[in-house]
């Protein structure tokens, strides 16, 4: 059996052949594939075979999945260019017959009015009439996108949002990547949807409260307009296509679009998601 995985230079991905690896899979029988395969050097000196994948690339994406059974494509990250890129990914998959592509999308994916759900909706849709069974990871958020951005909360006491009450179920990516491998490793996923999200949902004020405890330093939640919102991002030196991404994003987490009740993540990883107090814990910790 040959387990690939692409954006393997990720996060997302070089967690996921970790837990392919913590899974007992042997090493060369997974394929780590990157943009730039020497990002990958410490992989390799483990034994997993390195390719490179560029979803831009189609003459890479043959070599890089030949042989492959099981595939975990991992979304790419160039927002707007990310419908070709996966076309050119699933059909490279389908010409080197493989057997199950599952691909990380974004909570409830076609239906949702997420601002970055249409590509995701685009590619499971593709991957649908493609004809090879799949898998639908639709992962919620990362707590790493709230943790890994809380030096300014502590530095100005405030944490700012437009996501009002909104029930955030996140999780860390370490978890989203342990259920991405068990679904490569065990049977019985064919054509399934997981909604992924931790068991413990949060608004930002209990995220702003759950750091304030911690840290000892006092960190409020301030929820702004929309538009405020965008501009505060931009002012803290997001481009303004993303921050706009962002906020809009947060409107629909007010009205619930990352609240996440499935138990899915939980059930394919077999232990209780990772609560908030451990990811705010492991960032405080640095
Ligand atoms: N659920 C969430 O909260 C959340 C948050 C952010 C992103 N995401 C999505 O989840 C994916 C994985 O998350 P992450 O944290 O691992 O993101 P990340 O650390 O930013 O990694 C993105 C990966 O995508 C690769 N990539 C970008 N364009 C590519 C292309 N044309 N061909 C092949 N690979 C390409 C990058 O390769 P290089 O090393 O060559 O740049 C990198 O390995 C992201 O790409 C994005 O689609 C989800």
């Amino acid at each position: 059996m040959t387990f690939t995985v692409t954006a393997a230079s990720g996060h997302l991905g070089r967690l996921a052949v970790q837990a392919l690896l913590d899974q007992g899979v042997p090493a060369d029988q997974i394929v780590a594939t990157a943009r730039t395969p020497e990002k990958l050097a410490d992989l390799a000196a483990k034994g997993v075979q390195v390719r490179e994948a560029d979803y831009s690339k189609p003459e890479t994406l043959a070599n890089a999945f030949a042989g492959t059974e099981k595939l975990l494509l991992i979304s790419g990250s160039e927002v707007g260019q990310r419908v070709p890129q996966h076309t050119n990914a699933v059909n490279a998959a389908v010409d080197a017959g493989v057997k199950l592509i599952a691909y990380t999308s974004a909570p409830y994916a076609d239906t949702t009015d997420l601002p970055v759900a249409p590509e995701h909706k685009a590619t499971e849709e593709i991957i649908r009439a493609a004809g090879v069974p799949f898998v639908f990871l639709r992962n919620g958020w990362y707590f790493e996108n709230y943790t890994e951005n809380l030096a300014p909360a502590l530095q100005h006491g405030a944490l700012l949002g437009s996501a009002g009450d909104g029930k955030i179920s996140a999780a860390t990516r370490a978890d989203f990547a342990a259920a991405a491998a068990a679904v490569l490793t065990s049977d019985g996923h064919e054509n399934a949807v997981y909604e992924l999200g931790g068991d413990e949902p949060f608004t930002m004020a209990e995220l702003a409260a759950e750091v304030t405890r911690q840290s000892g330093t006092e960190v409020a939640y301030r929820d702004l307009p929309v538009d405020e919102y965008a501009k505060a991002l931009v002012a803290a030196g997001v481009p303004e296509g993303f921050a706009t991404i962002l906020a809009e994003g947060d409107a629909e987490i007010r009205k619930g679009a990352l609240f996440i009740d499935s138990g899915d993540l939980r059930r394919l990883i077999g232990r209780p998601t990772t609560p908030l107090a451990d990811a705010v814990a492991e960032v405080l910790k640095k």
